[in-house]
């Protein structure tokens, strides 16, 4: 099959930035380019245009030194798709374990030949030292509690698709907020683009001042349950926390758990988002995970979408 030479960018914006660090300063145009793109992609793939041109010749490193499912092998697919060469790099099994620094070891990745690194780390602030060391386009695959921007954008996506738009809507971001790269990313991107955001879990797990980020805060998810027009349910991230949260994983789940009599509480159209992994029967249950007001698959789908607009769009530098 001959691949397709694929899209223009659909916005007619020229995308000026080298790096997807984070949403945090990205405007309201420039996501909804990312959005816009990834809708073409999808509609292409929709016409049976599953394999396009657009990176032919460059090469795409997946750097991950934390572990993932999702986001590793969307980025990898997400790749193949436009035609760029891939290397999958994991620290298990490399020569980390011999001493080769982050910084090393990303510098011998460049010296291959990649032209884009897509990196995740448990370090906030890694792909920042990967974009000022580095001569390639950086993209962050989540770096600790801090960003996670194409997990937002995809879950932001998600919701545009089945609301049309974000302006007006009112989100819950619910459950471990503190250790939440993707919460934070979330926030970000929601509130740029005009919805209410509110933030709910335990006190322990919603950090100091977050109201300064623009969103609203409880403690009680059946006081927000029936304002909320989508629910993104967060995990619980023991192994980021250091003691006890929450006394114990079946008061969070009586207290925060997304349940059946919760969702008949819910809006009649309410949409349910979850990152992933999810942790069921703790922050959602199967009966809502699998049941119709469920996107998390949806998510999943338009993840590949999203990293194929953020490749695509970035390596525009590069031409
Ligand atoms: N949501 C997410 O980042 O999933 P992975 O950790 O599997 O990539």
């Amino acid at each position: 099959m001959t691949a397709s030479t694929g899209p223009q960018t659909v916005t007619g914006l020229r995308w000026t930035r080298r790096h997807l660090l984070g949403l945090a300063d990205l405007s309201a145009e420039e996501i909804t380019s990312i959005l816009d793109q990834a809708e073409e992609f999808k509609r292409l793939a929709a016409a049976g245009e599953t394999k396009l041109n657009a990176l032919a010749g460059t090469v795409v490193a997946n750097l991950f030194f934390e572990n993932s499912t999702r986001t590793r092998t969307s980025f990898s697919l997400a790749a193949k798709r436009l035609s760029a060469d891939t290397i999958d790099f994991s620290s298990s099994g490399s020569s980390l374990s011999k001493g080769e620094t982050f910084l090393d070891t990303a510098r011998n990745i460049e010296a291959m030949g990649a032209t884009q690194v897509v990196v995740r780390h448990r370090t906030p602030g890694a792909p920042h030292l990967l974009a000022k060391s580095l001569g390639v386009n950086v993209l962050n695959a989540g770096d600790g509690t801090r960003e996670h921007p194409t997990q937002a954008l995809l879950d932001i996506f998600t919701i545009r698709e089945r609301r049309g738009t974000l302006e007006g809507l009112t989100v819950a971001l619910v459950g471990d907020i503190l250790h939440s790269r993707v919460a934070r990313s979330n926030i970000f991107g929601l509130t740029t683009l005009g919805a209410r955001v509110i933030v709910c879990g335990p006190a322990t797990l919603i950090p100091p001042h977050i109201e300064e980020l623009g969103v609203e805060v409880s403690y009680n998810f059946d006081d927000i349950l029936a304002e909320a027009d989508c629910i993104n349910l967060l995990r619980v991230q023991f192994e980021r926390q250091r003691g006890g949260f929450f006394p114990s994983v079946r008061e969070y789940a009586h207290l925060f758990g997304m349940d059946g009599p919760r969702l008949r509480r819910a809006k009649d159209e309410v949409l349910i988002l979850a990152p992933g992994p999810i942790n069921r029967g703790l922050e959602i249950t199967p009966e809502v995970a699998d049941g119709g007001h469920s996107v998390i698959l949806d998510q999943v789908t338009n993840g590949l979408m999203i990293r194929m607009a953020c490749l695509y769009l970035l390596n525009q530098q590069n031409q």
